[in-house]
């Protein structure tokens, strides 16, 4: 067998269908909205590792130290012989755990972009001979088929991405994931921690403007997908803290009042001067919250781990 597959486990004409769906829905509503997964073609992709290097993006600098600190721990807890990774992009920090885990036979990332996973895969097996490498072209929101593979499984979701679901599709989903484990298995999650504001709304609006074309990429994917016609110029990037529900959220702000149309879907969107268009939240976590979501999925605390300032939290869980 070839240590590299790659399965698409949506229908050809899936992903059309459901941004013309999401799309729809999203610029009908009010407010309205964007839904994030479509940040993440290719060009998407290339900007959210640009990101991660940024100065003011610590999340992705935080969670490596807890990763090279603690994999060996996680090693040695968990056993694990296969790792599945929801929402992968470049792997980059998974390699320290793959490192880590001696027993390791397949990797399984999942990820919504095709680009990513099979720049990943690849650099994988050159590093790590004799690993299998199962990709997934998949979005992890929706029932997830994994491949038979030897247990005990380790489920890593890293990133913080679980803060970019909202609640009620975050209980579903963690209650879906628990569903994939068996007795045994484990959930390695990666959450970001409520810190101070000024903190948190650099990390999502840099001074080099590379979150704002990261943000503004979800109208070239329309204007691409769909033949809209968006000019990212019209629309400034907003990241606001939302102190209630402790979460950042990204807005487009509309510069000026404009019709944009959408071909595709037949429709011509009214902008409003000022108005926002909603594209993610990114909700940050705190251990007795983190705790609590994990109970009522199922799901018991089993190991708690920050960097060294206490910014990211690396949790470990088992099935109860
Ligand atoms: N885990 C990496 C990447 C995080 S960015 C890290 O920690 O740096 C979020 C990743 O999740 C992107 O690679 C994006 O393509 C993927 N993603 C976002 N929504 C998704 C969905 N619904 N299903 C599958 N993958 C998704
Ligand atoms: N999972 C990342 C996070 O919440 C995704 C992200 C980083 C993001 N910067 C962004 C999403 C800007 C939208 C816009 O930190």
């Amino acid at each position: 067998m070839s240590p590299f597959l790659l399965t698409r486990t949506l229908p050809e004409d899936a992903t059309g269908a459901a941004l013309r769906a999401d799309v729809r829905r999203g610029l009908t509503s009010a407010p309205k909205t964007l839904p994030p997964k479509w940040f993440y073609d290719a060009h998407g992709s290339d900007l959210f590792e640009q990101i991660t290097a940024l100065p003011e993006y610590y999340p992705t600098r935080a969670e490596r130290e807890i990763l090279v600190d603690r994999s060996a721990e996680i090693a040695a807890v968990t056993g694990a012989r296969t790792l599945v990774e929801l929402g992968s992009g470049s792997s980059e920090k998974t390699r320290h755990l793959i490192a880590a885990l001696t027993d390791l036979d397949t990797y399984v990332p999942v990820d919504v972009s095709e680009s990513a996973l099979s720049q990943a895969g690849h650099a994988l097996i050159a590093e790590r001979p004799g690993l299998r490498v199962h990709a997934l072209i998949a979005d992890f929101t929706a029932a997830l088929a994994l491949p038979e593979t030897p247990g005990p499984r380790l489920v890593a979701f890293l990133g913080g991405t679980i803060g970019n679901l909202p609640p009620v599709e975050r209980a579903a989903f963690l209650a879906s994931i628990r569903a994939l484990l068996s007795p045994g298995d484990a959930l390695l999650l990666g959450a970001d921690l409520v810190k101070e504001e000024g903190v948190l709304v650099r990390a999502y609006d840099d001074a080099a403007g590379v979150t704002a074309a990261f943000n503004k990429n979800v109208l070239t994917v329309v204007n691409r997908e769909l033949g809209a016609d968006f000019e990212a110029d019209a629309f400034d990037h907003v990241a606001l803290w939302d102190a209630e529900h402790e979460w950042i959220e990204m807005r487009l702000r509309s510069r000026v009042g404009q019709t944009v149309k959408v071909p595709a879907l037949g429709l011509a969107v009214d902008f409003a001067a000022g108005e926002e268009l909603r594209t993610e939240i990114s909700a940050k976590f705190r251990k007795e919250g983190v705790r609590a979501e994990l109970a009522s999925a199922g799901l018991e605390l089993s190991h708690w781990w920050t960097d060294a300032e206490g910014r990211f939290a690396l949790s470990l869980s088992t099935c109860r």
